[in-house]
């Protein structure tokens, strides 16, 4: 039997966006079927393959999206599918890196994530594909491994940065772009992203419950720890307005986040 450590590395070393779909999803259920060891026997990547495209900038070299517009619209699409897609490997790295050091359920939460990750970049990419684009028909944001990569060395720092502060701020933005496309008559992908937001509250709320057994064993108060880490770790802004009763219903209360809060 394979470990679940080099099944979880095959997924983050596989570049293309189907196939690693595809194997995210056979891992994630290979695991809950009993098919892999709960064994951590290979080091994760320092970084996940790559596709050639998209082609990734600098965030500063981004092509500014033209936000009335289709092409704004599909522009903004792709940039959530680039999100996912990145989403896929933080979720498996959070459990191939971290898993030996938690109970076997870590695991089962961090690769149904992972499943899910796969699942939010599919029908991205799909609703792509309907407009006539695709994932990687346009340059993406390159840097959303470098939260990754800041982390890898703390389990507490990757669940406070990753799950509790970029996939919330995720619950904050949502909503929002959900009406922009409906607005715009959109219905289809407002759909996709209403899945997804109700996907990413039980992601949060799983970084919550992870980072919180991990202060308990280690006789730590949670929102204050949290709040060390991210200062450490983070190097982005922690800024309103926030969707506090999706994050309440994460797990993420006002006390962890409101005095980090900076507009
Ligand atoms: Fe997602
Ligand atoms: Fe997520």
């Amino acid at each position: 039997m394979s470990s679940v450590a080099q099944a979880v590395c095959a997924v983050l070393e596989t570049a293309e966006p189907r196939a690693k779909v595809m194997l995210a999803r056979r891992v994630a259920r290979d695991w809950r079927l009993g098919r892999l060891a709960h064994a951590f026997d290979v080091a994760m990547p320092d970084r996940p393959a790559r596709p050639v495209e998209p082609r990734l900038l600098a965030p500063r070299d981004m092509p500014k999206r033209g936000k009335g517009s289709a092409h704004g619209r599909i522009a903004l699409i792709h940039a959530l599918a680039h999100i996912e897609f990145s989403a896929i490997d933080l979720a498996f790295d959070m459990a191939g890196r971290f898993g030996a050091r938690f109970p076997r359920d870590f695991v089962d939460d961090w690769l149904g994530v992972g499943a899910d990750e796969a699942m939010h970049f599919a029908l991205l990419d799909r609703r792509l594909r309907q407009l006539g684009s695709h994932y990687g028909a346009m340059p993406a944001h390159d840097g959303l491994w470098d939260a990754a990569a800041q982390t890898a060395h703390d389990p507490m720092a990757r669940l406070a940065v990753v799950p509790m502060v970029l996939e919330a701020r995720g619950l904050d933005v949502t909503p929002a772009t959900v009406e922009r496309f409906l607005a715009a008559g959109d219905s289809a992908t407002a759909a996709i992203l209403s899945r997804i937001f109700n996907d990413e509250i039980r992601h949060v709320r799983a970084g919550t419950k992870w980072f919180e057994s991990a202060c308990q064993a280690a006789n730590l108060a949670p929102e204050a720890a949290w709040r060390d880490l991210v200062t450490r770790h983070f190097r982005g802004l922690i800024k309103p307005p926030f969707n506090d009763s999706a994050r309440d219903s994460a797990g993420l209360s006002r006390d962890y986040y409101q005095p980090l809060a900076r507009d």
